[in-house]
């Protein structure tokens, strides 16, 4: 694809995806082997589809160039991961931020302040520093990679909630909207109660 909206970026993407996820992977499977633990449910991880990079360009009024996919737009590379309990998220969390050459560029924490439609999640842009030249021409190069944690109620909300919100076409829209919210509030209340049982069983083991 000569065309490619990432240019010469195309296959340097994938590799660095690639080889976060592994590093994500590697501290994670640690974290099992000391505590006995698992701290990640599911990871998914994706470069944005070129389609939806353009859509993103255009929305935003900037040119589609590589540059701008790489630099403006900050979820090129973006990566979910998906686990049992709140605590896990924070884990996760604590072990991103001492990844050598890893810095936090922003973060929300959509879990403590969810979004008025119910959304919950935890958000981090992080820079990555590796060793390709970046847009800038600075080797190593620094690379934008999103993560997002999510419990797997949180996670099953948010993919209910995309559905309808990409269906402009559904009736009853605000009745829809204000149950979808109800649900994310029970869900997240169900959330806080597995935490505590889980605290509980460990407690008493
Ligand atoms: P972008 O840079 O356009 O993504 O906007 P932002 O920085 O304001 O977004 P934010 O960090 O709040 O969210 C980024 C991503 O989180 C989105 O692309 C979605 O994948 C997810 N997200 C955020 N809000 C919602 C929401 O209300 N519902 C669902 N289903 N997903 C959401
Ligand atoms: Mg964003």
């Amino acid at each position: 694809m000569e065309n490619s909206i990432y240019g010469p970026y195309r296959d340097i993407l994938p590799r660095i995806k690639d080889d976060f996820t592994e590093r994500i992977r590697t501290f994670q499977r640690l974290e099992k082997e000391h505590t006995g633990y698992k701290i990640c449910e599911h990871l998914l991880s994706r470069v944005k589809s070129e389609e939806s990079m353009r859509q993103k360009l255009e929305k935003r009024g900037l040119k589609a160039d590589y540059k701008n996919a790489l630099t403006q737009i900050k979820d090129s590379i973006g990566i979910r991961i998906v686990c049992d309990f709140i605590d896990d998220i924070y884990k996760n969390v604590e072990n991103l931020k001492n990844l050598s050459g890893v810095s936090v560029h922003e973060e929300k924490d959509y879990i403590h302040h969810a979004k008025p439609n119910g959304y919950r999640s935890y958000h981090m842009i992080l820079v990555s520093e590796e060793p390709f030249g970046d847009v800038y021409g600075n080797t190593p190069g620094e690379f934008f990679i999103e993560v997002q944690l999510r419990t797997i109620a949180m996670d099953t909300w948010a993919a209910l909630e995309h559905q309808i919100k990409y269906k402009k076409s559904i009736k009853n829209q605000n009745l829809i909207t204000g149950e979808l919210k109800r649900c994310a509030d029970e869900l997240a209340s169900c959330d806080l109660s597995m935490q505590t049982l889980r605290n509980l069983i460990r407690e008493s083991e």
